[in-house]
């Protein structure tokens, strides 16, 4: 792991240092579903990026149930790619802060970002740094639910401002598109959905049942940014 050179760097995402590890139960079935809505099957010889990967758990599972060659996650959480490593060990999987990023190579071809990109600061330079990363042809989903189109947006936001080390964004879906597209990705997107029950954990986020459906089914959002060959 190479030292927290990032501006951005952080010891943990929540102010509570513990609970990032809950994380990884609480998101195990939204990556299973992610994962199932990943239309290439076969990973073998592909290279993976997660970019704000966490205790790397996504990267984890994604090789569990589609094996591929290679994986890196990075995040500015320091004690959460630290973590990441030592619940790695003897997978093909480094992890590291993003600034590992800057000057390599266009080597991946599948990046992930599950509920990231609305906390990035700066959007362009974040599709300028994946197309940089990606090989032509590549490939980057990235998930969100948080965004202003999302009606409990006012809460969320302030709730993230107020439990994490992490200020977000206020970015609607058509910002997303719009710095993809103008990066010269192919961009398209759909519902996140849940095939099957949706887990319920009445709490700060979503607060009823009809909150926590209407949210899976309406505004978690899947983007599909493709870097043409
Ligand atoms: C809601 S958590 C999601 C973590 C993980 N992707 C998951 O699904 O469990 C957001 C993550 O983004 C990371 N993050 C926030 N700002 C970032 C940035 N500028 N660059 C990279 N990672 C960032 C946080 O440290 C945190 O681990």
């Amino acid at each position: 792991m190479s030292q927290p050179a990032d501006a951005l760097s952080i010891p943990s995402w929540y102010r509570d240092a513990t609970a990032d590890s809950r994380m990884t139960p609480g998101h195990d079935p939204v990556w299973r579903q992610m994962i199932a809505h990943i239309p290439e099957q076969d990973l073998a010889a592909a290279t993976v990026l997660d970019y704000g990967c966490g205790q790397g758990g996504l990267l984890r599972l994604l090789h569990a149930l589609r094996p591929f060659r290679a994986g890196l996650g990075v995040d500015v959480a320091r004690d959460a790619v630290a973590r990441a490593e030592a619940l790695s060990a003897g997978l093909p999987l480094a992890f590291d802060t993003p600034s590992a990023l800057a000057g390599q190579p266009a080597r991946f071809d599948l990046a992930l970002s599950h509920e990231v990109i609305y906390l990035l600061p700066d959007l362009e330079a974040h599709a300028a740094e994946i197309r940089a990363a990606l090989r032509r042809g590549g490939v980057y989903y990235a998930v969100t639910g948080c965004h202003t189109g999302n009606p409990m947006w006012p809460r969320w936001r302030a709730l993230v401002a107020e439990i994490t080390h992490t200020t977000p964004q206020d970015f609607s879906l058509d910002d997303f598109h719009e710095a993809f597209a103008a990066a010269g990705f192919e961009v398209s997107a759909r519902q996140f959905r849940f095939e099957g029950f949706v887990p319920l954990k009445p709490g700060a986020w979503t607060k009823t049942v009809e909150e926590a459906l209407r949210y899976v089914t309406e505004t978690k959002t899947m983007f599909r940014f493709r870097l043409p060959r």
